[in-house]
């Protein structure tokens, strides 16, 4: 479907320049997971957007927002790999194929990330980017097959008014749609970092470090639910699953 395409898909013909001028502009995207870091690597982390040092994040235990954070690449290169000592990097993944985290650059949507071993409880991933000038929507979709257990869609122009939209589609119908968000907290050019923790029964949504909304499961086989699908009106940053 036009909002969920392969990774290949989601790959700009031309890639993003690494932010270092000197470094070679890598040659395609590494292939998902199962490539060592590109020579020359990508750019340091650039610091995103989140609170300050130390802040508390969203939930208990969840990494904390940056620098310093418990990432995937304390000091280390930050190119693509496997998460080296990362805290609770994925247990069912194989060495070397795990999960990973996206090099820092500005990636352009839609684009998916695989989640080998389907979601599990206690599963959190961050995204982070910024809200394009001028939006209309931006989706996160969790997929399982063509059925997206999990969508989460931020509108910002629904007849004037600004709406979240959460929903499942199963058998390519969309349910009934939960619109009971108490804010919105995206704002067009911003910066913005979502959480989605995974818990027993349901998704929580934190964004910028405060709870937002709960999403009960409709879809109970979180071990297919495989992809995580990025599209819309944003620019990615990063996105990073880890356990807590
Ligand atoms: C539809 C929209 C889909 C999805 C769905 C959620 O109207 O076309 O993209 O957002 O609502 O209920």
């Amino acid at each position: 479907s036009p909002l969920c395409p392969q990774l290949s898909d989601a790959l700009p013909t031309s890639n993003p320049q690494p932010q270092c001028p000197s470094a070679p502009p890598p040659q395609g995207w590494p292939s998902w997971g199962t490539q060592p870091p590109a020579p020359g690597g990508f750019p340091a982390y650039p610091g995103p957007p989140g609170a300050y040092p130390g802040a508390p994040g969203a939930y208990p235990g969840a990494p904390g927002p940056y620098p310093g954070a418990p990432g995937p690449y304390p000091g280390g290169p930050a190119g693509v790999g496997p998460y080296p000592g990362a805290p609770g990097a994925f247990p069912g993944a194989t060495a070397g194929t795990g999960q990973y985290q996206i090099p820092v650059v500005s990636q352009k949507v839609p684009f998916e990330l695989p989640l080998q071993a389907g979601l599990v409880p206690r599963m959190l991933i961050t995204i982070t980017g910024t809200i394009n000038p001028n939006p209309n929507r931006f989706s996160l979709d969790f997929k399982r097959g063509n059925d997206v257990a999990f969508h989460f869609n931020p509108r910002f122009k629904e007849d004037n008014r600004k709406v979240i939209v959460c929903n499942s589609m199963f058998n390519n119908n969309w349910g009934k749609e939960e619109r009971t968000a108490p804010r919105f907290p995206f704002e067009p050019g911003k910066p913005f970092k979502i959480q989605i923790l995974c818990e027993v029964d349901h998704f929580k949504v934190a964004v910028n470090d405060a709870h937002l909304l709960q999403y009960n499961f409709r879809e109970k086989k979180l071990n297919e639910i495989t992809r995580l699908c990025i599209a819309g009106d944003i620019t990615l940053t990063s996105v990073t699953p880890t356990m807590i």
